[in-house]
């Protein structure tokens, strides 16, 4: 990295299952790594153990028994503590050791949506106790994008719908993410119209980071 570069950043993406986020992590990475800056590109759940975990029980396959019942996924407080410990471990082992060695993270998902999915049936207090210790992230872009879309484009992946995954739970949590930047006032969130096509949205992002952040204009050459 030249002398001159800004200081490696914490880019969080956010939004509904089919926003665009995982599109928009990969657009952001090319475009930063060709001005020359070092990247991390992650995710949550991530790829560690427990992120391996909670993948299983979105997709059907780590169940809870309750009296030797019919087996459900797990409760709400369990999924709200495995993605807390989760986003620890996965601090600890991918983000802040990328961010020290002065590369900038961009993370598909971080604790924005365990307060917003783990809250839906629970308490936000709570959920918010159990994230207190994650690093706060420089800045949040919450992809908005209308549930009916965002359900179109996940329908047009032919993948079995995860545990959230739903029309109910999705048009809740349309409403509520248009509402984070409320609900979390003292961090940098910006929501974005998630709905254009690829290249206008990585565009606002562009702007928005160059903006904030005194990076290269978008289209600028990356240097040699
Ligand atoms: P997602 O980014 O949709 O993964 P993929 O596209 O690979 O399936 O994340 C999986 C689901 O987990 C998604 O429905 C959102 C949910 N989730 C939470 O409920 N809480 C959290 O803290 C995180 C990180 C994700």
């Amino acid at each position: 990295m030249q002398a001159s570069s800004p200081a490696a950043r914490f880019v969080v993406l956010e939004g509904l299952d089919g926003a665009g986020t995982t599109t928009q992590t990969r657009l952001l990475g090319e475009w930063l790594r060709g001005l020359g800056l070092g990247v991390h590109e992650t995710y949550e759940p991530s790829p560690g153990p427990i992120g391996l975990l909670i993948r299983q029980a979105l997709r059907g396959r780590l169940v809870a028994r309750p009296g030797r019942g019919e087996a459900r996924p797990p409760g709400n407080d369990v999924m709200a503590l495995l993605f807390a410990a989760d986003r620890m471990d996965h601090l600890e082992s991918e983000v802040l050791p990328a961010l020290e060695s002065g590369r900038w993270v961009l993370s598909d998902r971080y604790y924005h949506s365990s307060l917003l999915y783990q809250s839906l049936d629970g308490d936000q207090a709570w959920v918010r106790a159990l994230n207190s210790h994650a690093r706060a992230p420089d800045v949040t872009y919450v992809l908005d994008v209308p549930a009916a879309a965002a359900a179109r484009r996940r329908s047009g992946r032919g993948a079995t719908p995860e545990l959230y995954e739903t029309d109910p739970i999705q048009l809740r949590l349309e409403g509520l993410y248009r509402e984070l930047p409320r609900l979390l006032p003292g961090e940098p969130i910006a929501v974005l119209d998630g709905s254009r096509p690829p290249a206008e949205v990585l565009r606002s992002l562009q702007a928005d980071l160059q903006r904030r952040f005194g990076l290269a204009h978008p289209g600028a050459h990356a240097p040699v």
